[in-house]
C-alpha cells in the first residue's frame, strides 16, 4: 500500500498518516493526504495492469491511504454510470453532455465513495463509534458502512430539514439519529467539539480520508471517456468537499502524465445558501458565513462550508466559476432530466443540470463543448419534493371510459371503433 502523510493546507506542517487528526494542531486549518508514490504508480497502473479489476473505488487502491486491504469495509461502491444525454445535447445545442450518476452507489449518493475509505480508517483506528453532522446523505452512508463494520454510529441532522428517504436509511441501519434544533452548521460545530473525545471517530468531510475515496470519481470519468477528460465539470457545492475531491483526482491524472489539462470546475450553489458564490463574484479571499440558509435542495443547505478555501482555489485555478441557481431552476432541471433522459436526481443532484441549462442559454460554454454533470444523489431520496410539485393524481373509476376521458383520448377512440 502507498506511503502517505497528512499535510496542512494552511501552514504546510506535516503529520504522520496514522495520526488521528481532523485539523492542523499548529494553525487549525484542514489536512490533506499526500502520497510518496513509487515509480510503478506513475506507469498508468490501472489502465495497463489492472484491467481485470472492476470499475470502482478500490480499483485505484494504489492511490488510497489504507494499511491492509483485508480490513476494507466495502459494498463495491463507485463504478457508477456515465450516461450520454443526447436529448439535452439537442435541446441545449451542446455537443456532448454526460451525467455521472452517483445515485448508482450502494446507499444512493456519492458519499459512499468517501465512507468506504473513512470507515475503514475508523476500524484501523480502533474506534468504537462513528459520528457525523449531516444534511442527510452523509448520515445514510455512514449508518450503512458503520453497520457493516460493526461500529456504533451517531448522526446529528437539522430537525425537519432532511429528506424522508435519507432519514429512513439512517434509522434502518441502526444509527442513533439526533434531530438537532438548529441547522447543519450547528450540527457540525457540535460534532467537531465531540470529536476531541477519542470514543468518537468523526466522519464529516473535514476528515481527510473521505475525500480520498471521493477523488476516484475523477479517475472513473477519465476511463469512461476512453482516456480523456471533459471541458467542463458541473458539480453542486454544499460543504465543498466533493468539488475539492474531483480537483484532486484530476490533478493526480495530470501529475501521473495522463492528461495535459484539467476540466474547468463549475460549482453550483442554491441561491438561498451560496456563501462561496458570493465570495467568488466579489473576488473576496474569504467567505462570509450565511446564518439563515434556505433551499429545497436540503443536501446543500449549508451556510458555513468548511472546505471553502480549496473550493475557491479549485475553481480559480481551473478557469471555472461558481454560480447560484434558484429553487425554481433546480426543480425545473430535475423535471427536465427525468422527463427527457429518464434520470431521476434529488434536487441537489439536479442543480448541475440547472447550471448547464443556464450556461448554455447565456453562452457561458461553447457549443462544441464536452460537459460532465455530477448527479450526486438518487431522486428516490426525496420523493416528497416531487409529489409536492407535481399536482394531484387523477382518480378514475375502474372502467375504460373513465380512463380514456382522463387521458383526453375518448373521442378518437370512439371514432376509430366506428370504422
Ligand atoms: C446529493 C448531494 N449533493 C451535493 C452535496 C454537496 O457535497 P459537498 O458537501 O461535498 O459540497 C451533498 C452533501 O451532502 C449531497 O448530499
Ligand atoms: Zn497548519
Amino acid at each position: 500500500m502507498p506511503k502517505y502523510r497528512l499535510r496542512c493546507i494552511g501552514c504546510g506542517a506535516e503529520y504522520s498518516g496514522s495520526a488521528r487528526l481532523y485539523s492542523c494542531p499548529a494553525c487549525g486549518d484542514l489536512l490533506d493526504v499526500v502520497y510518496e508514490l513509487d515509480d510503478e504508480v506513475f506507469k498508468i497502473p490501472w489502465l495497463r495492469n489492472f484491467e481485470s479489476r472492476p470499475l470502482g473505488v478500490w480499483r485505484y487502491r494504489e492511490l488510497l491511504p489504507v494499511e491492509d486491504l483485508r480490513r476494507v469495509v466495502s459494498m463495491n461502491e463507485g463504478g457508477t454510470r456515465l450516461i450520454r444525454c443526447r436529448n439535452l445535447e439537442r435541446e441545449l445545442g451542446i455537443k456532448e453532455v454526460y451525467v455521472k450518476y452517483e445515485g448508482d452507489n450502494p446507499t444512493g449518493s456519492f458519499k459512499d465513495r468517501g465512507m468506504t475509505v473513512g470507515v475503514t480508517k475508523a476500524v484501523e483506528a480502533g474506534a468504537e463509534m462513528t459520528i457525523c453532522a449531516s444534511t442527510g446523505n452523509t448520515s445514510s452512508s455512514l449508518a450503512a458502512y458503520s453497520a457493516r463494520a460493526g461500529l456504533g454510529c451517531a448522526v446529528l441532522v437539522p430537525s425537519k430539514k432532511i429528506a424522508l428517504g435519507k432519514l429512513s436509511q439512517a434509522l434502518i441501519h441502526g444509527a442513533k439519529v439526533l434531530a438537532v434544533r438548529g441547522n447543519f452548521d450547528d450540527c457540525l460545530r457540535i460534532v467537531r467539539e465531540l470529536s476531541r473525545d477519542p470514543r468518537f471517530y468523526l466522519l464529516n468531510s473535514i476528515n481527510p480520508f473521505r475525500l480520498e475515496g471521493q477523488k476516484t470519481a475523477a479517475y472513473e470519468i477519465y476511463e469512461q471517456l476512453g482516456g480523456d477528460i471533459p471541458d467542463y465539470l458541473m458539480i453542486p457545492i454544499g460543504n465543498a468537499g466533493n468539488i475539492v475531491a474531483y480537483w484532486k483526482g484530476f490533478r493526480d491524472l495530470k501529475s501521473l502524465g495522463m492528461v495535459d489539462e484539467l476540466p474547468r470546475l463549475m460549482g453550483v450553489q442554491a441561491e438561498g445558501a451560496c456563501p462561496i458564490y458570493r465570495a467568488f463574484v466579489e473576488g473576496a479571499n474569504e467567505i462570509k458565513p450565511i446564518e439563515n440558509v434556505e433551499t429545497i435542495a436540503t443536501a446543500i443547505r449549508i451556510g458555513n462550508p468548511v472546505n471553502w478555501k480549496r473550493a475557491l482555489r479549485a475553481v480559480k485555478e481551473t478557469g471555472g466559476l461558481v454560480e447560484a441557481v434558484s429553487d425554481e431552476e433546480i426543480l425545473a432541471a430535475q423535471r427536465i432530466l427525468a422527463s427527457r433522459e429518464g434520470i431521476f436526481a434529488e434536487p441537489a443532484g439536479a442543480s448541475p443540470i440547472a447550471l448547464l441549462i443556464r450556461a448554455a442559454r447565456r453562452g457561458l460554454i461553447e457549443h462544441d463543448s464536452r460537459v460532465v454533470c455530477i448527479v450526486t444523489g438518487h431522486g428516490l431520496k426525496d420523493p416528497d419534493i416531487v409529489l409536492k410539485s407535481s399536482g394531484n393524481l387523477i382518480e378514475v373509476d375502474a372502467e375504460i371510459d373513465s380512463i380514456l376521458r382522463a387521458l383526453e383520448m375518448r373521442d378518437d377512440y370512439a371514432a376509430d371503433n366506428s370504422h
